[in-house]
């Protein structure tokens, strides 16, 4: 199984022509409850919170009714890769907290149960994988950054979300959601790829299988998952989210962040994540753009109200025969000129084609990831790997077990036969700068843009190589069935404005509904 447009397999960057808005092919029970909350289905932290305010839910009985639901759609989509054995004594720890402190003491995520992408450590019962059997048993000697600002948050840790393995950095042919412990995810709205790599993330907040999520990206691993399953994803600069003790490829464009049903679910998430992590420097400069009160007060109806937004057509906007998909993203242009947002169109991205055809990403992730993953491994307490070379030699050891034969290993292999930064790296480094400043950076200071908007996932590696934030909310089907969503790009610390914008268009245009199957 191939995917047209696979996140972080760059042999597919190459292809301009293709069409780039989507990846495929291709009941939750009712609860009632006196007032307020009837049903897991589609509820918001908010109408969580105001309902265990009423009294009328516990985190205990939330707990228990996402089990339920991933014990019943998990075995198909398989989203979830581990339930936390300990969740019910969270729930249990919040509701007491709940109990017993001041109200409004507490934050929004409080007592709300999240499932974090399994290349996010946690020391605790769950694993820390990436998917593969090659970390089962290894020791992380402290939980991620951000899972230490989660569990202050007072926000239950339901267990670990399946991915493509590695963050689809083992080989180009694997197929996107496939991970050796977790099988192959699929989208609830298709049954097909749910693209990844952040793929169980966003399958899980799909299917309603979790209240909130995390997922991470280092080119277009929110981005297409979320456009994918229908959901909210937020793509944060760079370093406003701590990769510490994230499984990683490079730390220059990895980045951790929400995957949600609504906007202001993933803004709540994003709120309690960033900030300084003194495990990862690269937070301190960048807590810069942290705006004083979060980033929550930027959810206003009227966020589209005089922004202005850019317009590349060529080729984000080209969907070939797909009439419904063209329609759609019209519509949604002209919604919001209507709600007052200045569309700079018909906009010309200099150095586009180079910056999808150049190997120059891949030159430097091979080399980083084989400098970062080694210094991963070396720092777990325990491990039965301890380098790329013995993951390498796991897979060999273990083909049957890791499908080496059907998907290979070709990307771990490229990156091992690398030496760290050399001449090439350098130079590739440098054109990536290069690109950005003379292609995206130029684009929107030159029209004054806060947002450029795109169909699909398909900018992601624009956002990637500058470490530039994204946006992606909900946007309605194509031809073929397939959902897909609407991103807000953005230069850096850009987040308050691509959250005025994300929120204004999910407002005036509400597009997103729970997967219909059978299950
Ligand atoms: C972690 O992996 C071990 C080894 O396979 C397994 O026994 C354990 O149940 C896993 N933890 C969870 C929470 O699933
Ligand atoms: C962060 O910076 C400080 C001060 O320069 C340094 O001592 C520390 O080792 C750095 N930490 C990491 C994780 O790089
Ligand atoms: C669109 O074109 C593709 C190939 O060019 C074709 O397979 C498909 O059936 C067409 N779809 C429609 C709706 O015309």
């Amino acid at each position: 199984m191939a995917t047209k447009y696979s996140p972080l397999s760059f042999t597919v960057f190459s292809s301009l022509l293709l069409i780039l808005l989507a990846t495929t092919s291709s009941t939750a029970q009712a609860i009632k409850a006196a007032h307020g909350f009837s049903s897991i289905k589609e509820a918001t932290v908010h109408d969580i919170q105001l309902t265990f305010k009423q009294n009328q839910l516990s985190s205990r009985k939330l707990v228990e009714l996402y089990l339920k639901q991933i014990s019943r759609l998990n075995p198909v989509l398989k989203g979830v890769l581990e339930v936390n054995p300990d969740a019910l004594y969270q729930a249990d720890k919040a509701d007491h907290e709940r109990n017993s402190k001041a109200p409004g003491s507490l934050s929004p995520l409080h007592g709300i149960p999240i499932l974090l992408k399994d290349n996010i450590a946690t020391k605790d019962k769950l694993n820390s994988t990436a998917g593969s059997y090659a970390l089962l048993g290894s020791v992380v000697p402290r939980d991620a950054g951000v899972v230490t600002k989660l569990r202050k948050a007072g926000v239950i840790i339901l267990g670990k979300a399946t991915l493509s393995e590695w963050s689809s950095y083992r080989s180009n042919g694997a197929p996107s959601g496939w991970s050796a412990r977790g099988g192959q995810g699929k989208s609830p709205y298709t049954m097909g790829d749910p693209c990844g790599s952040s793929s169980g993330p966003a399958i899980s907040v799909a299917a309603n299988m979790a209240a909130v999520s995390l997922g991470t990206e280092t080119d277009g691993s929110i981005l297409c998952p979320s456009s994918n399953n229908l959901v909210v994803g937020i793509k944060p600069t760079v370093g406003l989210t701590s990769r510490a003790g994230v499984i990683p490829i490079s730390p220059r464009q990895d980045t951790v962040g929400p995957i949600c049903r609504t906007v202001a679910d993933a803004v709540y998430v994003l709120d309690a994540i960033v900030g300084i992590d003194h495990y990862d420097n690269a937070t301190i400069e960048i807590s810069q753009y942290i705006p004083k009160g979060g980033y929550a007060q930027f959810l206003k109806a009227d966020g589209l109200q005089a922004k202005r937004v850019g317009i590349v057509r060529d080729p984000f906007y080209n969907f070939g025969n797909d009439t419904i998909a063209t329609r759609t993203v019209e519509q949604h242009l002209k919604t919001l000129r209507k709600q007052g947002t200045i569309l700079v169109d018909n906009l010309k991205l200099a150095n586009l084609v180079e910056i999808y055809r150049s190997s120059d990403e891949g030159t430097a992730l091979a080399a980083e990831f084989k400098i970062y993953m080694n210094a991963y491994l070396k720092e777990l307490v325990a491990s039965p790997v301890r380098s790329l070379a013995d993951l390498i030699a796991f897979n060999k050891k273990n083909s049957k077990l890791e499908m080496l034969e059907e998907y290979g290993q070709d990307q771990f292999v490229e990156a091992e036969a690398t030496n760290g930064i050399g001449n090439a790296e350098k130079a590739a480094l440098a054109n990536l700068a290069k690109l950005t400043r003379e292609g995206f950076v130029k684009l929107m200071t030159k029209n004054k843009l806060d947002a450029l908007v795109t169909p699909g996932s398909s900018v992601s590696h624009i956002l990637a190589i500058g470490g530039f934030p994204g946006v992606i909310v909900p946007a309605g089907y194509d031809s073929d069935g397939v959902p897909f969503g609407l991103s807000f790009g953005g230069l850096k610390g850009s987040e308050p404005k691509l959250i005025e914008i994300a929120y204004g268009f999910e407002q005036a245009t509400k597009i997103r509904k729970p997967p219909k199957f059978k299950i």
